[in-house]
C-alpha cells in the first residue's frame, strides 16, 4: 500500500539487530523471502581489465565478447585488475563502517528527506508501508562528494568526505573504461564512453545490520537498477542475489573484485541488446554487511537514443527517445508498472 503521508519507520540498528521479533513492516511476504537454494553461486565471467587495455586486439575482442555474452544474457559480470587502489577500497569500506556505527541521532544530521535522492536513510521510504528493506543507506553526488559530506556533517568529517571523493573519482574513471569494453562488444567503439564523459552519477553506501530473523526479511528488495551501469564493491560478507532463468543465485564477494551490472537506462541505450536484470540483497544473523555502489547516471536532460548502428531491420527501435529526468515514467510505460521493483532509489 503506497502512501504519501506516512512517516518513515526509524530503523535503529543497535536496537533492531538484537530483537527476536522484527516489526511487521520489515517482514516480507512468503513468496519473496530468501530460500536455501538462492545461495547457489551464479557463474559469472571474470573480466581482466588490465588485459583488455594492455593485450593485443585479439585479446581485447575476446574479452569484449565475454562481456557481450554476459550482458545479452543477464547483464552481470565481475571485474578484476581494475586499477583501483586496494588501499582506497579498504579505507572507503572502513570509514563507511565508522559512519554507520555512529548513533542514529548523529547519522540523521545528513538525513535524506522524502522525495530526495541524497542523504542518510534508515529503512526508508515514505512511498511504501510494507516490505521495507533491512538496511541503512548513505547516498551522495559523485561530482561533489567531499563538499556534500562536509556541508552536512561538518569539518570533523572532512577525511571521510575526502575518501568518498577519491572513491567517486576512481569510479568515474573506471566506468569510462568499462564503457569502452561495452562499446567494443557492440561494435560502436568509444560511443558510450563519449556519451557519458559528462555525467551526474550517484554513490551509495549500503549497510545491512545483522538480523535475528534473516529468513523473513530482505536487505534490498528485488529491483532493477534504473541507472546505466552499476559498479558494486561488496565487503567480505555474502548477500547479493540475482534472478536468472527463473531462479535466485548468489554472487559472493571476491577480494579486490567489482560486480558490474547493466541498468534500465543503458538497456534502452543499447536498443535492448543488453539486459538489466532483477537482483536483491539478503541479510544474515551474525554479521553486518556493507556494499559501496556507484551508479552511472546521464545528465538529467540529455536525450537517450541508441547509436545508429544498433538500429536496423533485425533490430528496429525498441524504445522512443527519453531523458533521465523522465526515467520513472519511461520505466512504467516500457519496462514494468510495478513501482516496488521499478525504482532502486525508493
Ligand atoms: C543494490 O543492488 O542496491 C544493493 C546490492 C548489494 O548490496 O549487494
Ligand atoms: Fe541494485
Amino acid at each position: 500500500m503506497a502512501t504519501q503521508t506516512m512517516q518513515p519507520l526509524v530503523f535503529d540498528a543497535s536496537v533492531l539487530s538484537r530483537k527476536p521479533d522484527i516489526p511487521t513492516e520489515l517482514v516480507w511476504s512468503e513468496k519473496d523471502r530468501p530460500t536455501s537454494d538462492s545461495f547457489d553461486e551464479l557463474d559469472l565471467p571474470v573480466i581482466d581489465l588490465a588485459s583488455f587495455f594492455s593485450g593485443n586486439d585479439e585479446t581485447a575482442l575476446e574479452i569484449a565478447k565475454q562481456v557481450g555474452e554476459a550482458c545479452a544474457k543477464h547483464g552481470f559480470f565481475l571485474l578484476t585488475n581494475h586499477g583501483v587502489d586496494e588501499g582506497l577500497l579498504e579505507e572507503a569500506q572502513r570509514r563507511t563502517e565508522g559512519f554507520f556505527r555512529m548513533s542514529l541521532e548523529e547519522k540523521e544530521r545528513v538525513k535524506r528527506k522524502a522525495g530526495e535522492i541524497f542523504g542518510y536513510a534508515s529503512s526508508f521510504t515514505g512511498r511504501f508501508a510494507s516490505n521495507l528493506p533491512w538496511k541503512e543507506t548513505l547516498s551522495i553526488p559523485t561530482n561533489a562528494a567531499e563538499e556534500y559530506i562536509v556541508k552536512t556533517l561538518g569539518d570533523d568529517f572532512q577525511q571521510y568526505g575526502n575518501v568518498l571523493q577519491k572513491y567517486s573519482n576512481a569510479m568515474n574513471k573506471l566506468v569510462l573504461e568499462i564503457l569502452e569494453v561495452l562499446g567494443l562488444s557492440l561494435g560502436v567503439g568509444r560511443w558510450f564512453r563519449d556519451f557519458y564523459s559528462d555525467n551526474d552519477s550517484i554513490f551509495r553506501a549500503n549497510y545491512y545490520p545483522s538480523c535475528l530473523k534473516p529468513d523473513l526479511t530482505l536487505g534490498t528488495g528485488p529491483h532493477y537498477d534504473p541507472t546505466s551501469v552499476t559498479i558494486l564493491h561488496q565487503d567480505e560478507i555474502t548477500g547479493l542475489q540475482v534472478f536468472v532463468d527463473g531462479k535466485w543465485y548468489t554472487v559472493s564477494p571476491k577480494p579486490n573484485t567489482f560486480v558490474i551490472n547493466i541498468g534500465d537506462a543503458f538497456m534502452a541505450l543499447t536498443n535492448k541488446r543488453y539486459k538489466s536484470c532483477m537482483h536483491r540483497a539478503v541479510v544474515n544473523s551474525t554479521a553486518a554487511r556493507k556494499s559501496l555502489v556507484f551508479f552511472l547516471c546521464p545528465r538529467k536532460d540529455k536525450i537517450l537514443r541508441p547509436p545508429e548502428s544498433l538500429i536496423n531491420a533485425e533490430h528496429p527501435r525498441a524504445y522512443p527517445d527519453f531523458t533521465w529526468a523522465t526515467m520513472e515514467e519511461f520505466t512504467q510505460k516500457h519496462y514494468r508498472a510495478d513501482t516496488q521493483t521499478a525504482n532502486v532509489f525508493a
